[in-house]
């Protein structure tokens, strides 16, 4: 299932908290900050019996001040009883924490400044003041039956000496943990163990780490501060949140069952969070986004794919099962022939292997730019390719075509043809492209072909699919008889062209046989 570094257990040993270690879910609060999302109040409920299945402990399902709605919609989260603690942001003010009080959750997470930065231009107080605020907060909080938790908001640029004197106040203020943020992900893994080794020493509630990636490092400095005795992770699904978002619960959990021997949620059912969360939300995800995104366990280069059809673990860190998501062999213009006899060996096509090169040159010349190409389109390509065989040499050859289309101008080709050795140019009209493309070709090869039928399929529906044209004309030789010609590509035009080109020299090669 897993073939991790053999050196992370040499360096890391075994983690004496190991069973301590918590997930706090923070999706429903920083996670809905990320500008782009706002999710109605149902959204908020589905997604917090979601995090609920997937096993989170503590989850900050909204901030109960910030508007009546958001407290109503906590208050929904918590008539669910989920098994996962419900917690609401509060700031170090009465009348947050009686919001909070009001939805009937048992569990505030308090916060204010202690950074000099924060003190002195946003709050303007001073850190005695603040100082006071946060204990006082924590103290009205505990008079009222609530667990609180404590934050110092920028916590990782805050001067030691008094984040140590705030966070013993709060403690002693029956604080039953304390949570170091990294507010604007400032802060580096090795930093990180520092300050959260320096909070262990003098503190005697667990500790709890909140990280931000702007730069990047938010789950190495989640797993650094565990590492140092931090016991409380704060992570959004898919990192999402302020700016550049926050430690990505799927990558936290996953490091910390992979290297650390820690396990948090049912990691199973990552995946089908996350592509929940994906599409509740709006929010797009990068396409290389560490164990749920598309690309994660996508493999396309021919050497990869061959190492994976041996032993997946080759060019994958774990099994994709084990975070349910699927692995994907994705056909493009980096497959080899190897990947692509393995594909239609799995679809059970039986395909010419002395056609393989013509094959791989169909497919490299479709996948130009990037286009991943996908079962169906595969089995497109495939048709078309064991289609042309079957015209064999072409009499009718087309030397060029020019379309000239527009809006308000009529659309018009020009084509050039050799039939059977003659070059012949011809132009016409038609109300689109294709049909101008189509009758300019007609026209050159003999007057009197007709078009019976057109057939344009997106192969699989999407606007950069392939597309599958089939034309079925009559005539081409004055004779009566019908032909059929079929064509894959990613041009509408020009694919409509290569069919049309097909069905004329079906009909010279079947003339050719009787002749
Ligand atoms: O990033 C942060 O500092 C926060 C606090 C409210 C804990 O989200
Ligand atoms: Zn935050």
């Amino acid at each position: 299932m897993l073939a991790v570094s053999p050196f992370n257990e040499l360096a890391l040993g075994s983690l004496a908290h190991a069973d301590q270690i918590k997930i706090f879910d923070t999706t429903l609060r920083d996670g809905e900050q990320a500008p782009g999302i706002a999710l109605s109040s149902d959204d908020k409920v589905r997604i917090a019996l979601a995090l609920d299945d997937l096993g989170v402990d503590i989850m900050e399902a909204g901030f109960a001040a910030s508007s009546i709605t958001e407290k109503e919609t906590l208050k929904r989260i918590v008539a669910e009883k989920p098994q996962a603690v419900v917690c609401s942001l509060s700031r170090s003010v009465r009348s947050d924490v009686d919001a909070v009080i009001d939805t009937g959750a048992d569990f505030i997470h308090t916060f204010i400044a202690t950074s000099d930065l924060h003190m002195k231009y946003k709050l303007k107080m001073t850190p005695e003041e603040v100082k006071a605020r946060a204990v006082e907060t924590v103290e009205y909080a505990r008079e009222h039956g609530l667990e609180v938790q404590f934050s110092c908001e920028d916590a990782t640029r805050s001067d030691l000496g008094f984040m140590k004197e705030v966070f013993l106040a709060v403690q002693d203020a029956g604080a039953s943990s304390v949570n170091v943020p990294d507010t604007v992900g400032v802060i580096v893994p090795q930093g990180m163990r520092y300050v959260i080794g320096q909070l262990h020493d003098v503190l005697s509630v667990p500790i709890a780490v909140h990280c931000h990636n702007d730069m990047g490092l938010a789950v190495a400095n989640t797993l650094a501060a565990v590492e140092s005795g931090a016991e409380i992770c704060h992570v959004t699904m898919c990192g999402i949140g302020e700016r550049t978002g926050n430690a990505a619960l799927e990558e936290v959990a996953v490091n910390l069952f992979a290297n650390y021997g820690v396990q948090t949620v049912d990691l199973q059912k990552i995946g089908p969070t996350a592509r929940m969360i994906e599409r509740v939300t709006g929010f797009p995800m990068a396409y290389n986004k560490a164990v749920v995104g598309r690309n994660a366990f996508a493999h396309e280069s021919g050497i990869h794919v061959h190492g994976v059809m041996g032993n997946s673990l080759t060019y994958e860190p774990f099994k994709p099962e084990m975070a349910g998501v699927d692995r994907r062999l994705v056909i493009g213009k980096h497959s080899g022939a190897h990947s692509v006899k393995g594909r239609l060996e799995e679809l059970k096509i039986r395909f010419p292997e002395e056609m393989l090169p013509e094959l791989m040159a169909q497919i490299k010349e479709i996948a130009i730019g990037g286009k991943e190409i996908d079962d169906a389109e595969l089995l497109a390509i495939v048709d078309h390719v064991l289609w042309k065989k079957e015209i064999g040499e072409e009499r009718v050859k087309l030397d060029s075509i020019v379309v000239f289309t527009g809006k308000g101008v009529t659309s018009t080709s020009t084509v050039t043809v050799t039939v059977d050795g003659e070059s012949r140019t011809r132009a016409e009209t038609g109300v689109g492209p294709v049909d101008a493309a189509l009758k300019a070709i007609a026209e050159a090869v003999n007057d009197s072909i007709t078009l019976e039928e057109f057939k344009l399929a997106a192969v699989t529906g999407g606007s950069d699919s392939i597309c599958e044209v089939t034309v079925m004309i009559k005539d081409v030789q004055n004779d009566g008889n019908t032909a059929v010609g079929k064509a894959v590509g990613l041009d509408v035009v020009q694919t409509s062209v290569d069919a049309m080109m097909s069905a004329i020299n079906r009909d010279y090669a079947r003339k050719k046989e009787s002749e």
